[in-house]
Protein backbone atom coordinates (compact mmCIF):
# COMPACT_ATOMS: atom_id res chain seq x y z
CA UNK A 1 0.00 0.00 0.00
CA UNK A 2 1.65 3.54 -1.10
CA UNK A 3 1.84 5.69 1.95
CA UNK A 4 -0.11 8.58 0.39
CA UNK A 5 -2.90 6.97 -0.73
CA UNK A 6 -3.44 5.28 2.00
CA UNK A 7 -3.58 9.08 4.01
CA UNK A 8 -5.16 10.16 1.36
CA UNK A 9 -8.20 7.52 1.59
CA UNK A 10 -8.40 7.64 5.11
CA UNK A 11 -8.86 11.31 5.04
CA UNK A 12 -12.32 10.64 3.99
CA UNK A 13 -13.64 9.42 7.07
CA UNK A 14 -15.01 13.19 8.72
CA UNK A 15 -14.03 12.92 12.30
CA UNK A 16 -14.23 14.86 15.18
CA UNK A 17 -11.14 16.85 16.99
CA UNK A 18 -10.26 16.23 20.63
CA UNK A 19 -7.31 17.33 22.93
CA UNK A 20 -6.23 13.79 25.03
CA UNK A 21 -4.56 15.00 28.23
CA UNK A 22 -2.63 13.75 31.42
CA UNK A 23 -0.69 14.54 34.06
CA UNK A 24 3.27 12.56 33.58
CA UNK A 25 4.79 10.84 36.76
CA UNK A 26 6.76 14.49 37.69
CA UNK A 27 3.25 16.05 37.94
CA UNK A 28 3.59 18.16 34.68
CA UNK A 29 0.72 18.72 32.22
CA UNK A 30 0.44 17.02 28.52
CA UNK A 31 -1.95 17.37 25.82
CA UNK A 32 -1.97 16.30 22.31
CA UNK A 33 -4.93 16.74 19.74
CA UNK A 34 -6.38 12.72 18.52
CA UNK A 35 -8.57 11.92 15.92
CA UNK A 36 -8.29 8.17 16.49
CA UNK A 37 -10.87 8.30 19.30
CA UNK A 38 -13.78 5.75 19.65
CA UNK A 39 -16.45 4.45 21.57
CA UNK A 40 -15.75 1.15 22.67
CA UNK A 41 -18.42 -0.81 25.08
CA UNK A 42 -21.22 0.36 26.56
CA UNK A 43 -21.11 -1.90 29.68
CA UNK A 44 -18.56 -1.29 30.98
CA UNK A 45 -18.05 2.15 29.55
CA UNK A 46 -15.02 2.30 27.23
CA UNK A 47 -13.53 4.11 24.92
CA UNK A 48 -9.92 4.09 22.91
CA UNK A 49 -7.57 6.52 21.57
CA UNK A 50 -4.99 5.56 19.26
CA UNK A 51 -1.31 7.21 19.76
CA UNK A 52 2.03 7.08 17.67
CA UNK A 53 4.48 5.44 19.51
CA UNK A 54 7.12 8.87 18.75
CA UNK A 55 4.64 11.29 20.69
CA UNK A 56 5.58 12.71 24.15
CA UNK A 57 1.93 11.72 24.90
CA UNK A 58 3.03 7.61 24.43
CA UNK A 59 5.57 7.90 26.96
CA UNK A 60 3.30 9.87 29.57
CA UNK A 61 0.34 7.32 29.11
CA UNK A 62 2.56 4.54 29.15
CA UNK A 63 3.18 5.70 32.86
CA UNK A 64 -0.16 7.16 33.57
CA UNK A 65 -3.35 5.66 35.07
CA UNK A 66 -5.73 8.23 33.99
CA UNK A 67 -6.37 10.52 31.32
CA UNK A 68 -8.96 12.46 29.94
CA UNK A 69 -10.47 13.10 26.49
CA UNK A 70 -11.68 16.86 25.55
CA UNK A 71 -13.91 16.75 22.59
CA UNK A 72 -13.01 20.80 20.72
CA UNK A 73 -15.86 22.71 20.12
CA UNK A 74 -15.96 24.66 16.78
CA UNK A 75 -14.78 27.45 18.41
CA UNK A 76 -11.57 25.83 19.79
CA UNK A 77 -9.79 25.35 16.43
CA UNK A 78 -6.85 27.41 17.59
CA UNK A 79 -6.44 24.63 20.73
CA UNK A 80 -6.83 21.94 17.75
CA UNK A 81 -3.63 23.45 16.36
CA UNK A 82 -1.85 24.41 19.54
CA UNK A 83 -2.46 20.83 21.08
CA UNK A 84 -0.75 19.52 17.25
CA UNK A 85 1.82 21.78 17.40
CA UNK A 86 5.39 20.50 18.71
CA UNK A 87 7.05 23.94 19.83
CA UNK A 88 3.67 25.70 21.41
CA UNK A 89 4.49 25.57 25.37
CA UNK A 90 0.25 24.02 24.83
CA UNK A 91 -1.33 24.78 28.49
CA UNK A 92 0.48 28.46 28.66
CA UNK A 93 -2.84 30.54 28.00
CA UNK A 94 -5.29 28.15 28.03
CA UNK A 95 -8.00 27.70 30.27
CA UNK A 96 -9.08 24.31 31.65
CA UNK A 97 -10.14 22.85 35.17
CA UNK A 98 -8.33 20.13 36.92
CA UNK A 99 -10.93 16.81 36.64
CA UNK A 100 -11.60 14.58 39.83
CA UNK A 101 -9.03 11.90 38.16
CA UNK A 102 -5.90 15.09 37.54
CA UNK A 103 -6.15 15.13 34.30
CA UNK A 104 -7.03 18.75 32.73
CA UNK A 105 -10.29 19.29 31.48
CA UNK A 106 -10.24 22.04 28.81
CA UNK A 107 -12.69 24.99 29.49
CA UNK A 108 -15.67 25.27 26.18
CA UNK A 109 -15.04 21.83 25.22
CA UNK A 110 -18.06 19.91 23.65
CA UNK A 111 -17.71 17.15 25.85
CA UNK A 112 -14.76 15.65 28.58
CA UNK A 113 -14.90 12.06 29.19
CA UNK A 114 -12.70 11.19 32.63
CA UNK A 115 -11.00 7.57 32.25
CA UNK A 116 -8.51 5.14 33.96
CA UNK A 117 -6.61 3.68 32.09
CA UNK A 118 -7.43 -0.33 31.84
CA UNK A 119 -5.51 -2.00 29.18
CA UNK A 120 -3.11 -0.82 25.91
CA UNK A 121 -2.60 -2.68 23.00
CA UNK A 122 -0.04 -2.69 19.99
CA UNK A 123 -1.40 -1.78 16.32
CA UNK A 124 1.73 -1.19 14.45
CA UNK A 125 3.52 2.37 14.53
CA UNK A 126 0.32 3.22 16.88
CA UNK A 127 -0.23 2.02 20.64
CA UNK A 128 -4.19 1.71 21.44
CA UNK A 129 -5.04 3.41 25.04
CA UNK A 130 -8.49 2.21 26.47
CA UNK A 131 -10.04 3.91 28.87
CA UNK A 132 -12.67 2.89 31.59
CA UNK A 133 -15.34 6.06 31.37
CA UNK A 134 -15.06 7.37 35.18
CA UNK A 135 -17.30 10.87 34.56
CA UNK A 136 -18.54 12.49 31.31
CA UNK A 137 -19.85 15.82 30.82
CA UNK A 138 -21.26 17.42 27.82
CA UNK A 139 -22.45 21.12 26.34
CA UNK A 140 -24.80 21.86 23.79
CA UNK A 141 -21.45 23.70 21.61
CA UNK A 142 -21.04 22.26 18.25
CA UNK A 143 -18.08 19.90 17.45
CA UNK A 144 -15.51 20.78 15.54
CA UNK A 145 -14.59 17.96 12.59
CA UNK A 146 -11.42 17.29 11.06
CA UNK A 147 -11.77 16.37 7.11
CA UNK A 148 -9.35 15.53 4.14
CA UNK A 149 -6.70 17.56 6.28
CA UNK A 150 -8.39 20.72 7.32
CA UNK A 151 -10.58 21.58 9.74
CA UNK A 152 -14.65 22.24 9.42
CA UNK A 153 -17.98 22.55 10.62
CA UNK A 154 -21.23 20.99 10.48
CA UNK A 155 -23.66 22.57 8.12
CA UNK A 156 -27.44 22.16 9.39
C1 LIG B 1 -6.39 16.91 13.42
C2 LIG B 1 -5.26 16.09 13.99
C3 LIG B 1 -5.47 14.81 14.45
C4 LIG B 1 -4.44 14.06 15.01
N1 LIG B 1 -4.72 12.79 15.46
C5 LIG B 1 -3.73 12.07 16.04
C6 LIG B 1 -4.03 10.79 16.57
O1 LIG B 1 -5.16 10.30 16.50
N2 LIG B 1 -3.01 10.10 17.18
C7 LIG B 1 -1.74 10.62 17.27
O2 LIG B 1 -0.87 9.94 17.83
N3 LIG B 1 -1.43 11.83 16.76
C8 LIG B 1 -2.41 12.58 16.17
N4 LIG B 1 -2.12 13.81 15.67
C9 LIG B 1 -0.74 14.31 15.72
C10 LIG B 1 -0.37 14.87 17.10
O3 LIG B 1 -1.32 15.82 17.56
C11 LIG B 1 1.02 15.55 17.02
O4 LIG B 1 1.96 14.63 16.53
C12 LIG B 1 1.50 16.13 18.35
O5 LIG B 1 2.47 17.13 18.10
C13 LIG B 1 2.12 15.09 19.28
O6 LIG B 1 2.41 15.72 20.50
P1 LIG B 1 3.43 15.13 21.61
O7 LIG B 1 4.59 14.52 20.87
O8 LIG B 1 3.82 16.36 22.39
O9 LIG B 1 2.69 14.16 22.46
C14 LIG B 1 -3.14 14.60 15.10
C15 LIG B 1 -2.90 15.91 14.64
C16 LIG B 1 -3.94 16.64 14.09
C17 LIG B 1 -3.67 18.05 13.62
Amino acid sequence: MDEYRFRSVLSRFASGVTVVTAVDVKGVDHGITVSAFCSLSLEPPLVLVCIDHQTVMHGVLGGSSAFAINVLAVDQEDLARKFSDPDDNRFDGTSFARGDNGAPALTGAAATLECSMIERYEGGDHTIFVGRVETAESSDAPPLLYYRGGYARLER
